[in-house]
């Protein structure tokens, strides 16, 4: 053909030859998987805070002590507090509720300031959100999910003031919160009737002085019933019955903060074998900043964020963290746990920290990481965003398997225009490469049941799925049960991803299978509550039916 196309080809060449003289410090395997679609352009609010629901709606809120958001309130409920610096009478809604399946939003109101607080679903399904700031601190509000509900304010709900704290459900039910600016102790909701506010002084030893690199610590619990809890650079298993340290997990290999505001991301992965006397348990954290990032980003420098991830067993005797190399740099990315057992590292930004004006280089690309892969093949670059989702960003998993993103906000006011990075209002949706419609012939649909309200520990159920195969069979198909996470600051509180054993697959006819599996064991490894669960036949989930474990 023509000139142009001869031009063309010469400049792709000249631009091969340039790149291959490049350095290349990691390896890139750009798969060019998942795709993002744009949910919402605007709604009114930028979600700080997120959270599922059993009815597939979205709970998010921000702040209320920054100014009018973009969202009236319903009847003037007004907002009134004269101390409020930014605003007095406030009629705008700083809190949503998205419904997923209508993609649709309504208002909610909060009376006091839910800034950076915390959050987890009791095992009845209602959310319980904790502390906040200024006025919020000792609050504790209450959500049902129904279609008219609002929130329910419970002041002095906690015994300390709660800011930048971390909460998790518990095999008894209650909630533990753990931390917060200047609060080196820990409590429980519903509150112990004896000494509410108990020391942990493992939070003084991991603060450090001015920076802190402490907060929004990150803890899970471990099948042993006890609690992981890594705040900075380090971990102990903590028994919260009896308040003594089980044990102090080694420092992280460099020493490098992961927490807020130097903050990283950490899962709990994939929970197997769950019905055995002894289950694995393993951590995994990713990002953050190096030392010395929060000050340097204040004075107008902007390190590159860390481009590790440390992998630990925290069920092992002698625990030790694996490193390994993400391709690419993250610090305030998400890590969010797929229905297929697969980790998403999602949202961020390459230089700085988490704080006002403090970070730069969005990272737009996710990252799968495939933990059951060999160590030289687990992370893949996924395609970008357009939409740089920085401090304040946050991430949920869907029933459908979509991942629900939004927020972002690195400004103390709601900022649109003269700024590097606007407050962000919309919502979009990343859906990982399980979704295409090319693995249409793989994916199981659940024919029954469509939800289960009563299952129990370690006991047998069936679930019948329609797939478009004739060699479907125990090797290939697997059921996952996962736990909907309170997401905020990088990261999801109570998120956790169940492999149950899948005993036997009958054929009962056309494209039709019965897949028998057995629950967990007991509390410890999954607290009762609500579970989405999803049958997945080679590495393709279905949609999710909500049971409720008890
Ligand atoms: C929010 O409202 C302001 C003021 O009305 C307007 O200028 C801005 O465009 C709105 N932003 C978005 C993202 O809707
Ligand atoms: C909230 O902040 C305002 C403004 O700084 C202050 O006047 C007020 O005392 C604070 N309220 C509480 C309960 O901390
Ligand atoms: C951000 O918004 C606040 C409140 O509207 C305003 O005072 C401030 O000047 C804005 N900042 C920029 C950089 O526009
Ligand atoms: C078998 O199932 C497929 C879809 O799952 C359907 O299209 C087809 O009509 C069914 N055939 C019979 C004989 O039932």
């Amino acid at each position: 053909m023509g000139a142009p196309s001869f031009m063309f080809s010469t400049l792709l060449l000249l631009l091969q030859l340039l790149f291959a003289s490049l350095p290349h410090h990691r390896t890139l395997t750009y798969a060019a998987d998942g795709s993002w679609q744009l949910l919402q352009k605007s709604i009114g609010i930028s979600a700080m805070h997120m959270q599922l629901l059993r009815n597939d709606r979205v709970i998010m809120f921000d702040r209320t002590d920054f100014g009018p958001s973009n969202l009236s309130l319903p009847n003037r409920k007004c907002r009134n507090d004269p101390t409020d610096t930014a605003l007095q009478v406030d009629c705008t809604a700083h809190s949503v509720e998205y419904d997923v399946f209508s993609n649709k939003f309504r208002a909610l109101t909060v009376q006091t300031d839910v800034w950076c607080s915390s959050g987890a679903i009791m095992p009845d399904g209602n959310l319980f959100q904790t502390g906040g700031f200024n006025d919020s601190e000792r609050r504790v509000r209450g959500f049902s999910p129904c279609r008219t509900c609002d929130w329910n304010e419970i002041p002095n709900g906690l015994t300390a003031k709660r800011w930048y704290a971390s909460t998790h459900i518990l095999p008894d039910g209650r909630q533990i919160i753990v931390g917060s600016r200047g609060q080196f102790n820990y409590e429980f909701i519903p509150k112990n009737i004896v000494a509410n506010k108990i020391n942990l002084p493992f939070l003084s030893e991991t603060n450090d002085k001015g920076i802190e690199n402490n907060l929004y610590p990150f803890v899970f619990l471990n099948v042993d019933g006890n609690l992981f809890i890594f705040a900075n650079n380090r971990a102990i298993l903590f028994d919260y019955v009896n308040n003594i340290v089980v044990k102090k997990y080694p420092m992280i290999p460099g020493g490098e903060p992961r927490s807020y505001p130097s903050t990283g991301s950490a899962v709990l992965l994939p929970l197997k074998n769950l019905i055995a006397a002894a289950i694995e348990a393993e951590v995994l954290e990713c990002g953050g900043a190096p030392k010395g990032s929060y000050i340097q980003s204040l004075k107008g420098t902007f390190l590159a964020a860390l481009d590790t991830c440390a992998r630990i067993k925290i069920t092992d005797p002698n625990s030790k963290w694996v490193m390994e190399t993400m391709p690419l740099a993250r610090v305030m990315g998400d890590m969010i746990l797929l229905p297929n057992g697969n980790v998403l590292l999602i949202n961020g930004a390459g230089s700085g920290t988490a704080g006002w004006e403090q970070g730069r280089d969005p990272v737009m690309s996710p990252v799968l990481y495939r933990p059951n892969n060999d160590i030289s093949s687990r992370f893949e670059v996924q395609n970008p965003t357009t939409i740089p989702r920085m401090y304040h960003s946050t991430v949920a998993l869907l029933r459908d398997g979509r991942v629900l993103v939004g927020g972002s906000n690195p400004h103390a006011f709601y900022n649109f225009t003269g700024v590097l990075f606007p407050t962000e209002l919309s919502l979009e949706a990343f859906s990982p490469a399980y979704l295409d419609a090319k693995f249409d012939n793989l994916r199981p649909t659940i024919i029954a049941p469509k939800s289960m309200s009563g299952i129990r520990y370690q006991k047998k159920y069936t679930i019948q799925v329609a797939i478009n195969s004739d060699k479907v069979d125990e090797s290939s198909v697997s059921v996952t049960m996962f736990a909907p996470a309170f997401n905020t600051h990088s990261f999801s509180m109570n998120q956790r991803l169940l492999v149950l054993r899948s005993d036997k697959v009958t054929a009962v006819g056309n494209s039709t299978y019965n897949v028998e599996a057995t629950t967990p064991r007991s509390g410890n490894v999954a607290p009762s509550g609500f579970y989405l669960l999803f049958v997945v036949h080679q590495g393709i989930p279905s949609q999710g039916i909500w049971v409720r474990l008890r």
